[in-house]
């Protein structure tokens, strides 16, 4: 079976109040539009089209998928207009399910239900009971309880709005079925809009048997309107992502406190403080502690690390056991070996820092090679940058760097070298000697302090 998703993605959002379009308001950091397609490819869809209208091109550039097919609906005249707007692309496509940009959090598992429903059939309609139904299309059933039509609330008489089913507006059909409904959908409606809805009825009188499928939980069929509810979903796919990772045997000290935009892949017994915020692919092996208030983006732990309060680190591998914070910042490109310690107000850039080296107290190590073992006093500076250009700094095993030192890149601290406080490092400091560049210290005899005229 061939299966092809057509997302509808061309509304305005108007109640979102803002210059970008709806569908691309980030949901735990992804376009909500993103997140629909990640469920479409999950289901193995051979092809997946997105219908766009407002914002232009800003919405096929901002996620910029070469395997998408792009259908632009230049103005918006109902969702059935839009579906077949996207149909030259479900060409030879034995299933059709049609998706909403708007609507991110429905699951593969509830599709992959609907899908089923309609195995035997040509059509079938992910429906869900609602207390309130107001504003939603009803679900018109015949005495043997068979969906024969979907009335829209501005088009429904009393008896159609006290019906409680409602449709989610996500359903399934046979690709060519479908291609034939469309084409002979009319606007004569109290909206004036083709209505992707009407299909129903003409499936009926095609005799066509329409089935039912229902979403695992209600909250999976909620659309985004305005930025209310956006934050409601974000809350609720937090909360979901947080279980999921406890029931995993990650302790959350406040899963309420806690936000994954990306993936997280943890170890055994990881514990993770309040105000964590972890973005993209981050990676933490057993025994990892994170403190409050930390953001890790793009980065891998090794075992045993311990990052404290107050730390943000992107793009960087920590080698087992180091131990990070707090009020440290390690920038893209850094790797650290096994039992580092990088220490408060500490910036490291672009740098590797091997075994057992130690940077503890207001430092900035940009673009350097740190050997093992190496001590950077408080206040270290490498000078990586004249205004034009960048250079490397390479410190060798066993190095011992003076506080308030600056060593000046190019150059290099030779293995086991030490370097007096307060030094500004031009040339190479050889090996195991002292090198220190200060001026001499002087105290004048008899100086008095000044005092104040009268
Ligand atoms: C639609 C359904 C209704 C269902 C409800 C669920 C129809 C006629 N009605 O109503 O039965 O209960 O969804 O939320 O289908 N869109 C386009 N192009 C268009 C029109 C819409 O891409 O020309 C997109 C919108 O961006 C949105 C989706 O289709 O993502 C639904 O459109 P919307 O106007 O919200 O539909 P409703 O009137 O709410
Ligand atoms: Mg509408």
């Amino acid at each position: 079976m061939k299966l092809g998703v057509v997302i509808l993605a061309a509304g305005k959002g108007t109640r979102m109040k803002s210059a970008l379009p709806k569908v691309l308001h980030p949901l735990a950091g992804r376009p909500l539009v993103g997140h629909v397609i990640a469920v479409s490819r999950a289901l193995g869809a051979e092809r997946v089209a997105v219908v766009y209208g407002h914002g232009g091109e800003a919405v096929p550039e901002a996620i910029g998928d070469e395997e998408l097919s792009w259908v632009e609906q230049a103005e918006q005249l109902g969702t059935g207009h839009a579906v077949e707007q996207a149909m030259p692309a479900m060409a030879g496509m034995d299933r059709v399910l049609v998706l909403y940009g708007d609507v991110p959090l429905i699951a593969e598992p509830t599709l992959r239900k609907l899908i089923a429903a309609a195995v035997d059939t040509d059509l079938a309609l992910l429906t869900v009971e609602l207390a309130d139904p107001g504003g939603y299309g009803r679900i018109v059933r015949d005495a043997d309880g068979r969906p024969r039509c979907i009335v829209e609330q501005k088009d429904a008489d009393a008896r159609v709005l006290a019906i409680t089913e409602v449709n989610t507006g996500i359903l399934v059909a046979d690709g060519e079925r479908l291609a034939r409904w469309l084409g002979r959908l009319d606007n004569a409606n109290a909206q004036g809009e083709f209505y992707l809805t009407d299909i129903v009825a003409m499936a009926v009188a095609d005799g066509v048997r329409v089935h039912t499928a229902q979403p695992a939980d209600p909250r999976e069929v909620l659309g985004v309107n305005d930025r209310v509810q956006l934050a409601g979903l974000e809350r609720h796919y937090q909360q979901n992502q947080a279980e999921r990772l406890m029931r995993a045997g990650v302790t959350l000290r406040d899963p309420v406190r806690f936000d994954l935009r990306g993936s997280l892949d943890a170890g055994q017994d990881v514990e993770i403080d309040v105000n964590v915020l972890i973005e993209g692919t981050v990676r933490l092996g057993n025994r990892v502690r994170i403190g409050a208030n930390t953001v890790l983006r793009d980065v891998t732990l090794g075992d045993g690390v311990v990052v404290r309060e107050n730390c943000v680190l992107e793009r960087a591998l920590i080698g087992e056991q180091s131990i990070i914070g707090p009020f440290a910042r390690i920038r893209p490109d850094t790797e650290l070996g096994p039992r580092v310690h990088v220490g408060n107000f500490v910036e490291v850039k672009k740098s590797l820092v091997d075994e057992g080296s130690k940077i503890n107290h207001l430092s900035y190590v940009g673009d350097s090679v740190v050997g093992k073992r190496v001590n950077i006093g408080a206040g270290v500076i490498t000078c990586n940058y004249d205004g034009a250009n960048k250079y490397r700094t390479t410190i060798g095993d066993d190095a011992f760097i003076g506080s308030d030192s600056q060593l000046v890149a190019p150059v290099e601290v030779e293995a086991g070298a030490t370097i007096g406080a307060g030094s500004t490092i031009t040339r190479t400091a050889p090996a195991r000697q002292l090198t220190l560049s200060r001026s001499k210290q002087t105290t004048l005899k008899g100086w008095k302090r000044p005092v104040r005229d009268r």
